[in-house]
């Protein structure tokens, strides 16, 4: 099951710069791109650097520590040394909140 959480007004995110936010267990990385909001893990897959302080290319955020490219959209890597995806959100905004849908429980 999936619920959705509040993690900031639209205004509190610069846009073109990630910002981390923590809901419960979840490090999540924010970026605004002009009006559009994105969610991804915050913790690199390859050695858990935080995407989060990375810098923003269009659509590409760089790894602040070896330099692999994650797409902000999808969290897939796009160059090395990291392979494997972070995982990414969905992102909503509703009456200038920025809201995100997290798994909460596993269905059977
Ligand atoms: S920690 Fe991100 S590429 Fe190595």
């Amino acid at each position: 099951m999936s619920e959705w959480f509040k993690v900031g007004k639209t205004t509190e995110f610069d846009p073109s710069i990630g910002r981390r936010v923590e809901v419960g267990e979840h490090r999540l990385a924010i970026f605004r791109i002009e009006d559009d909001f994105y969610a991804i893990g915050d913790r690199c897959s390859h050695a858990e650097a935080s995407l989060a302080e990375g810098e923003l290319f269009e659509f590409g955020v760089e790894c602040p520590r070896h330099g692999s490219e994650f797409d902000v959209r999808t969290g897939v890597p796009g160059s090395l040394p990291a392979t494997r995806p972070v995982v990414s959100y969905e992102v909503s905004v509703v009456d200038g909140d920025v809201m995100v849908s997290l798994v909460t429980e596993v269905e059977e």
